[in-house]
This record gives C-alpha cells, structure tokens and sequence, in this order.
C-alpha cells in the first residue's frame, strides 16, 4: 500500500512507501473538507435526514464541516428557532456543523442578532424547495442593510437574479456568495464581476458538473432539482472556468424520500454528500483538475470564504486507485438514493480523522463517534 500526503506547501501530492507492492490502493491524505451547502432537514424533515444520519453521510464523504442551510419547516429566520437547531446539533452531531440564517420579509428585524449567531445569511432569490423566498429589491436592500458587514451573505439566484445580486454587492460594497451556479451565462457573468474587482465568490455542485439534461429520461425526477440539470455546453463552461472562477465545489445535499420523489408532487433536490468525493477525484485522475484545485474548492476557499475555525489534527485519506460502481447500498443519507447511482468513478473516502479521533475506518463511520460541535 502506498500513502499520499498532501501537504499546504507541496504543489502536488506525493506518494510514499511500497511502491512495488501488489495492492492497487494508493491512499492520499487531504485536509478535512467542507461542504457549504446541506441541507439537514431538521427541523421538520427528519424523515428525510436528522442531525445523525446527514453527519454520518458527511464524514463518510469525506466532509469534517459542514453548512447547514435554513429552508426546514419551520424555517431557521428566528433567533429562538436558530439557536434549537444549534443545541441540537451539539447534541448530535458527528462532524462539525455551521448554520445559516434565513432571511424572511417577516422578520427583517431578527437579521442582526441572527448575524452574531449564524454563519452567514442565506437569501433565496428564485424558487425552489421550502418557503423563504424574498421578492422585491426594497426587502433586499433591508436584508443587505441588516445585515452584519464582516458576515458572507449567500443567494440562491438563477439566470439575471444573479445580476442582481452583482448590483447588491457593488452597491454595498461587500462580498456575495452565489450558490450553485449552473449555467454558461451564469458563471461568465461572475467572471466579468470577479474582473471589475467585485467580492463576489461562487459554488458549483458535482450533479451540475457531472450530469446534463440528457440524464433526465434516465433518471425522472431523480434528476429534478434547483437550479435544473442544464446543457452539455454550460458543463463544460464550468469546467472551463474550474481553476479560475469557481470556488468551491459544494454538494447541495437536498435529500427527499423516494417515495416523496416518485409522488405526483415530486420536490426538487439530490444527495451529494457521499459521493462528491469520488466524482471530483475521477476528475483529478482524468487530469480535469489537479489534487491541488480540488483541496482549494473544497476545503481551503470554503473555510477561507466563510470564516470557518481551523479543526486541528483532522484530515481525511483517499484512496484514488479504487474504481467502483456508485450504488445505494451503504449509504448513510437517510434518503438512501443517489443520482449517480451506475456510474463508473475512480477514489473513495478511506478514512476521516476528526480532531485525532478516527471517525471513517475503510469507509465505514465508526458508530460510536460524537465528535461534531456547532460552529
Ligand atoms: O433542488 C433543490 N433542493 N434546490 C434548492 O435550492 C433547495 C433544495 C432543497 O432544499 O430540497
Ligand atoms: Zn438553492
Ligand atoms: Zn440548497
């Protein structure tokens, strides 16, 4: 077996040990990664993933942190709801965890006490699953206003809502995150942004680098989610802007029932904790991005961009000579499906060492493990 180190100051990771030795594994070790999109679900949704299950899916994918984001039911807007979902989570979860608030036309008034809680604000601006969404820019510019400046404010915004949010972020002089960018106008907007000197950062998701539109009489509203499965020519603008515009890689991990899926009113969202990791190290072995780039989308420029706290003695080893075939069986996501179930991918998650405890051994969360606090 070999052992690959990545380390801050090497440019490319290294491999040491037996070279000659028979066995196909070649472990790397990584940061521990952070993912700044999840859903948890909790409150409301526990049937579709509790603290628990979401943690286990996060740490068995390789993620040590995680952002957590406000759309349950009832909604994170409040101080008092914030806060529950906070205690809960110190109660049970396994990797570490950060939240957003939500920002509601309702309750403008909680923003900055909110602010010195969560992690950042979240701002949806076009429709997708749960009820918070802010219409008209004079409840924008509020939430803008209220807002704590050294805190990030992220936007779910699609197509010329994303314009807007440029607008905000010039207007206000301060740093705008846009979540899960997904088409060719999109990121090249930002990227002209980004050029004019704007704080603005941005997020892609494996299902919209991985998976187009053509996937969807394959996959049925499996393949449904916010923003939607797009062209072949706006995948391949994200991955042509992979080591330049994007920042981060983050899953939207939107898990729903298949039962909830297969329903007449089939809501929007996938999985993505668990197999992010293996989509993204197939790229690397595919030479698309370099080990280097991905550490930087996803753990560096996460823990950079949203301020997150250095978690010492923590880090993750990936074994890129395993190629497998994505299946659900095994996965810790309560919702217990993956849209990319059948795909061929080459690196899995070996183990995760959070804190010096060993929470992943050979890809299996180590049950007793309570090693997560709210950040
Ligand atoms: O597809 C999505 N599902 N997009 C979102 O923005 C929300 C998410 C969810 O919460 O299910
Ligand atoms: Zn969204
Ligand atoms: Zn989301």
């Amino acid at each position: 077996m070999m052992l690959g180190v990545w380390t801050a100051q090497t440019p490319q990771y290294q491999s040491q040990g037996d070279e000659g030795a028979d066995c196909v594994s070649e472990l790397t070790r990584l940061p521990g990664l952070a993912d700044v999109h999840v859903h948890l679900r909790v409150p409301g949704g526990e049937h579709k993933e509790d603290v628990r299950s979401g943690t286990a899916a996060a740490l068995a994918g390789g993620f040590t942190t995680i952002l957590a984001m406000p759309n349950t039911h009832p909604p994170l807007v409040t101080l008092a709801r914030l806060q529950a979902a906070q205690l809960q989570a110190q109660r049970e979860s396994l990797c570490d965890v950060a939240y957003y608030a939500g920002a509601s036309a309702n309750h403008v008034d909680e923003l900055p006490a909110l602010g010195s809680c969560a992690v950042a604000l979240k701002i949806y601006m076009d429709q997708t699953y749960g009820p918070l969404r802010i219409e008209g820019l004079a409840t924008l510019l509020a939430c803008f206003r209220a807002w704590p400046k050294d805190k990030p404010i992220a936007i779910h915004a699609e197509g010329p809502s994303i314009a807007v949010g440029i607008g905000l972020a010039a207007a206000f002089g301060r740093s705008v995150h846009f979540c899960h960018v997904s088409r060719r106008s999109e990121i090249t907007l930002i990227a002209h942004a980004k050029h004019q000197g704007l704080a603005v950062t941005c997020e892609v998701t494996p299902h919209h680098l991985f998976l187009t539109e053509a996937d969807l009489p394959r996959l049925g509203t499996l393949g449904d989610m916010r923003p939607t499965l797009a062209q072949q020519a706006d995948v391949d603008a994200l991955w042509s802007h992979i080591d330049t515009t994007v920042d981060c890689v983050a899953t939207d991990h939107a898990p729903h029932t298949l039962v909830e899926k297969s329903s007449t009113a089939s809501p929007p969202g996938v999985p993505g904790l668990e197999t992010a990791v293996p989509l993204m190290l197939t790229a690397v072995v595919e030479g698309r991005l370099s080990m280097d780039r991905l550490v930087e989308l996803m753990a560096a420029n996460p823990r950079r961009i949203f301020g997150l706290p250095n978690q010492p003695h923590t880090w993750i080893e990936v074994d890129v000579g395993d190629t497998f075939v994505i299946s659900q069986e095994g996965l810790h996501t309560k919702c217990g499906w993956s849209p990319f179930t059948g795909m061929r991918v080459r690196g899995r998650v070996h183990t995760v060492c959070l804190r010096g405890e060993t929470v992943v051994r050979d890809g299996a969360v180590i049950p007793t493990a309570r090693t997560g606090s709210v950040c």
